[in-house]
Formats: C-alpha cells, sequence, structure tokens
C-alpha cells in the first residue's frame, strides 16, 4: 500500500559543486524591506485598519526601516486610501522610500501609478508566477508566456514612469519571480534578464531582483545554491540588486535568509516577529539581533523591543509566542539550577571583570541591548536550584546571602515550589526568606540591651548587658568580647543556648530610595555538628547583628 508521505515530491537541488557561499561571512546589514504592511496585513485575520497602519508604519521608520512596502494600492480601497494617507498626510520621511506591490496587469499597474502620485520616493514592485507548478495547474501556459507577462508588464511600467520621473520622483522598480524557488533556475535567470532589459536597469540605476521563498521547499543551503547559481548567471549582475523574501513554510527562513545573505543577496524583504501568510516570512528583528549578537551592526534600533511588540499585538491582534527569539516573554529567563547558577556566575564575573565582551552562559544577548531586564532572568519553579533563590534575593532586592545560605534557603524555596505545584514569584521568595529567617524572632527576643566600650591604644573592649525573654521568662545576660557581635554571643553563650557555637558572619547595606538598612547573616553550628543561618536587619548594623544571631538560635531551637 502507498504511504500517505510518499505523494510528495522531493526538492531536487541543483549541481554546483563549486559553490563558494560556505566560505563567506555575513559582515554588513544588507537593506532591509519591510514587507508587514502588505505580506503581513494581507495574512491577517482582520486586516489592520488605516489607523493602525499609519501608526505601525511610523513604528518601522523608528526602528530604522528605509524601505518600506505599504500596500497593494490596486487591489483594495483601504490599500488605496492607506498610501494616499501616507503621501497626503506628510507621514513619509524624506529618507523613506514606499514601495508598492501590484500584479503583472494592465490595468492594475495603471491603478498602481495613479496610487503613488506625490510621494517622493517609490520602489513599484511588480511580479508574476513562474514556477514549474503554477504554470501546470494555474497559468495553463508554457515558459514563455510567463515571460510575455513579464516583460509587457515591465514596458509598460517603464512607459508610464515618464510623468512620475518628470515630476521629479526618485522612482524605482522591483520585480518578484513569484515562486521562484520552485522555477528551474535557468528559466527565472532568462526572465529576470528580460525584465531588467525591458526596464532598461543600468549599474547606475539596479533593479531590485526580489527572488522569493515563495513557500519554502528545501534545505536553506540548497537555497543558497540557488542564490549563487542565480547570481553566476545573471547577464549583467551590476544592474541587479538581489533581494530575498523567505517565508517559512520549513520553519527555517532565518537560515534561508542568513545562507542567501552569504550567496550573495544584498537585500531582505521580512516583516517584525515573522507575520506573514501561513506560517510568516522572515522574522526581521531574529536576523538583524542575530548579526548583532556576531558583533554586526544590523542598522536596526531594537533597543526597546517591547514597545515595538506592543504596537505589533496592539495593531495585528496576533500574539508574539513566548519563546520567540529576543523578544519572548521567557526568553531572558532561567528555571533549571545549573543554568540559573552559570548565569548567576556569568553576571558576577561581568561586574568583578569589566570585560568588554558579553560573556554570560546561557544568555546569548545581553537582554538590557533590547531594552529586557535582568529581573525575570532567573525564576524559580521546582527545576531550580539553590542558586536561583540566592539570584532572586540579591537582584530583585538587595540581599547578597553568604555562599554557604544557598543551599539552606534554596531548599526551603524548592520545598515551597514542590508544595505549591508552580513557579515563585520574587515576591513569595522574599516572604519565605523574611518568614524563615527575619521573623524567627521566637522563643528567644532581646527586650533591652546597651554596650560600653573601652579602648586602650588598638585594642577595643566591648561589654554587653541586656534582656531577654524567653516565651514569658525575662532574663539577664551579660558579656565581653572584641566587638558587640562578640560581646553577645559570649553572654547568650552561657545560657541554655550554648549548645551553639559561631562560625561566621556577614553585613552589608540595604539602601531602598533614601532608607538604608543593614542586614546580618550569621552563621552558626549546633551541638550534632550542623549549621544554621539567621539573619537580621535594622537601621542599627549592631542591632541587625544581635537579631541575626537570635534568629539562628530561635531556628536552630525549633529545628530540634
Ligand atoms: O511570497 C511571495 O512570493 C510574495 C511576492 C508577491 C513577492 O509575497
Ligand atoms: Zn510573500
Amino acid at each position: 500500500m502507498k504511504k500517505a508521505y510518499e505523494k510528495y515530491i522531493p526538492f531536487q537541488p541543483i549541481p554546483l559543486p563549486d559553490r563558494t557561499w560556505p566560505d563567506r561571512r555575513i559582515t554588513q546589514a544588507p537593506t532591509w524591506c519591510s514587507v508587514d504592511l502588505r505580506d503581513g496585513n494581507q495574512a491577517l485575520v482582520n486586516p489592520m485598519s488605516v489607523e493602525e497602519k499609519v501608526e505601525f508604519f511610523h513604528t518601522l521608520v523608528d526602528v530604522g526601516i528605509k524601505e518600506i512596502e505599504v500596500g497593494f494600492p490596486s487591489a483594495s480601497e483601504t490599500e488605496y486610501q492607506f498610501l494616499r494617507t501616507l503621501i497626503e498626510g506628510g507621514h513619509i520621511p524624506a529618507d523613506v522610500t514606499i514601495q508598492v506591490l501590484v500584479q503583472a496587469r494592465e490595468h492594475l499597474i495603471e491603478k498602481t501609478f495613479e496610487a503613488i502620485d506625490g510621494a517622493p520616493n517609490v520602489i513599484f514592485h511588480f511580479y508574476n508566477s513562474t514556477s514549474t507548478l503554477q504554470r501546470k495547474v494555474v497559468f495553463h501556459t508554457d515558459m514563455n508566456g510567463i515571460i510575455k507577462i513579464a516583460v509587457d508588464a515591465a514596458d509598460l511600467i517603464y512607459k508610464l514612469s515618464e510623468k512620475a520621473l518628470a515630476s521629479g520622483m526618485n522612482l524605482r522598480y522591483e520585480y518578484s519571480p513569484e515562486s521562484f524557488m520552485g522555477t528551474e533556475m535557468d528559466n527565472a535567470v532568462e526572465i529576470c534578464a528580460r525584465v531588467l532589459d525591458a526596464l532598461h536597469a543600468t549599474a547606475e540605476r539596479p533593479v531590485i531582483l526580489n527572488l522569493p521563498s515563495t513557500v519554502e521547499n528545501c534545505l536553506p543551503n540548497y537555497f543558497a545554491d540557488e542564490i549563487e547559481y542565480f547570481i553566476r548567471k545573471l547577464p549583467g549582475r551590476e544592474r541587479a540588486i538581489i533581494s530575498l523574501h523567505p517565508h517559512n513554510d520549513r520553519g527555517t527562513g532565518v537560515a534561508t535568509a542568513e545562507l542567501g545573505l552569504l550567496a550573495g543577496a544584498e537585500r531582505v524583504e521580512a516583516t517584525l516577529f515573522g507575520n506573514g501568510e501561513r506560517t510568516g516570512n522572515v522574522d526581521m528583528v531574529t536576523l538583524a539581533m542575530n548579526m548583532y549578537t556576531q558583533g554586526v551592526d544590523p542598522l536596526l534600533d531594537f533597543s526597546d523591543i517591547n514597545a515595538v511588540r506592543d504596537v505589533y499585538q496592539r495593531v495585528t491582534k496576533m500574539k508574539v509566542p513566548e519563546r520567540q527569539p529576543y523578544v519572548g516573554e521567557l526568553v531572558f529567563t532561567a528555571f533549571s539550577g545549573s543554568h540559573q547558577d552559570a548565569i548567576s556566575k556569568g553576571v558576577h564575573y561581568m561586574q568583578q571583570s569589566n570585560s568588554p565582551f558579553w560573556e554570560v552562559p546561557y544568555l546569548p544577548i545581553d537582554p538590557t541591548d533590547v531594552g529586557r531586564q535582568y529581573e525575570p532572568i532567573i525564576r524559580i519553579n521546582s527545576q531550580s536550584g539553590k542558586g536561583g533563590a540566592a539570584f532572586v534575593m540579591q537582584n530583585s532586592f538587595g540581599f547578597d546571602l553568604p555562599k554557604a545560605m544557598h543551599p539552606e534557603f534554596g531548599a526551603i524555596v524548592q520545598k515551597e515550589t514542590d508544595r505549591v505545584g508552580k513557579e515563585l514569584k520574587p515576591e513569595q521568595v522574599f516572604q519565605l526568606f523574611k518568614d524563615n529567617y527575619i521573623e524567627a524572632t521566637a522563643p528567644y527576643q532581646l527586650v533591652r540591651h546597651s554596650f560600653v566600650e573601652h579602648t586602650e591604644g588598638d585594642t577595643t573592649k566591648v561589654d554587653f548587658t541586656g534582656t531577654l525573654r524567653h516565651k514569658q521568662t525575662e532574663f539577664q545576660v551579660s558579656g565581653s568580647g572584641n566587638g558587640p557581635v562578640d560581646a553577645f554571643f559570649n553572654a547568650v553563650h552561657g545560657q541554655k543556648i550554648d549548645r551553639f557555637t559561631f562560625v561566621d558572619y556577614k553585613e552589608h547595606a540595604i539602601s531602598r530610595g533614601s532608607d538604608s538598612m543593614a542586614v546580618a547573616y550569621i552563621q552558626l553550628r549546633d551541638s550534632r555538628g550542623q549549621d544554621i543561618f539567621g539573619v537580621g536587619i535594622s537601621h542599627n548594623i549592631n542591632l541587625a547583628a544581635l537579631k541575626g544571631i537570635l534568629s539562628a538560635i530561635n531556628r536552630g531551637v525549633n529545628r530540634e
């Protein structure tokens, strides 16, 4: 029996054993052309209104895109009106070229010329389908018939351009052999060469040849072979600007565009976040930021990517997925403990080393470069490790827990994530810290106390006297030491709580606005040799330490 997958015809690569593109590198940004307002718009459940398109147009301009396909003005009244609004409303900056799309058909070409009247810079983009499949099942004609459609359209466009050029319009041309990827390469070369001739293309006035993978049908390396082959064979290559227009049917639109650039293309048509027909057009943000992370300036500004995403989502009603490269909600977040630990170390390394390079594991890009924050990098769920909770405490609340304390606090947090069965927000992590350490104030409490300091030469001695409460009973304690912590610890050490020995102490300031507090972390060891931590906070550093000691003692006593 025939298997279902056997009905598909596999792609036949062209032979190009002396290909050169694999050895090349992308060292500069291509010319970017946004097709959001045309290819993107035509793929929406509810296409954008004129007002929404105007807002999106301004967003594209702000990102730095200089060529913007604004629609198909001969196809619908909304498209026509939008174009007129852009031109008559003075929305188009002097350095931005608008692009209009039209089928290679006479009456549509005429209508499109009417639509662009008065625009300063225009790319007149026309297309017809050239693939073997479309010739067979849609047009029922041979290649000569298809070439005639394209050349007739080019002749007409050239003729109708006279008036526009005379009016001072900076008018350029673009031709797309639609479904290029399914066209025999020699046919694609021939039709494009004939169009270049008809449009009188020269090196000084080159024509854009846009080579779409209208429906992505092959591995990106095969596509790159096609581009290299096409460029080699095109007569008068200098008369053309080679443009790519990848769709994403196999999910490899980005790779197709990148390898196509290696193969010699110099322009890319794309959309923000990959909106477009079916699986979308290639995502301009990913392409640009991929270059950025290789040290190449993409000449686009995505430094506030969330703002761009918000406009996009509002006007298109599309949703940017949480895992979308560079912009998704979760792409700067690590849940896994080992990833969190490595990120934490990387961030620490960056702070200590002053490295001019971005060297943080698991983060291919500095989130602040796209206007994202560090805070959500590490999120806490049952997969998170000890370092994650400590990272949240430091980055969200300014508490720099001693390394030795990470496992203890991490275990407290992990127990809670297992209990609730979902992610903990930073505030919940802080609440656990507060409940477990800062508010470990029973059974022992410090009621009142005083210190007296004696200094002789370089030697300081501190006497501590105070009242402690254990449940309902108050009792006096006193002790001396070489500092307040030592004195207090010696004072309480003589009491029933003398099974704890002092291991380590760390303190630092935490600034929240103008309010500066001190935090002290105390590490004690009980009679079984198990360590226990306590934390105290106060405006007074000595008091923070005393509270920290009592916090550790109370936790130790309650643990027994
Ligand atoms: O995908 C495609 O082939 C197109 C053309 C009109 C350029 O959108
Ligand atoms: Zn397209």
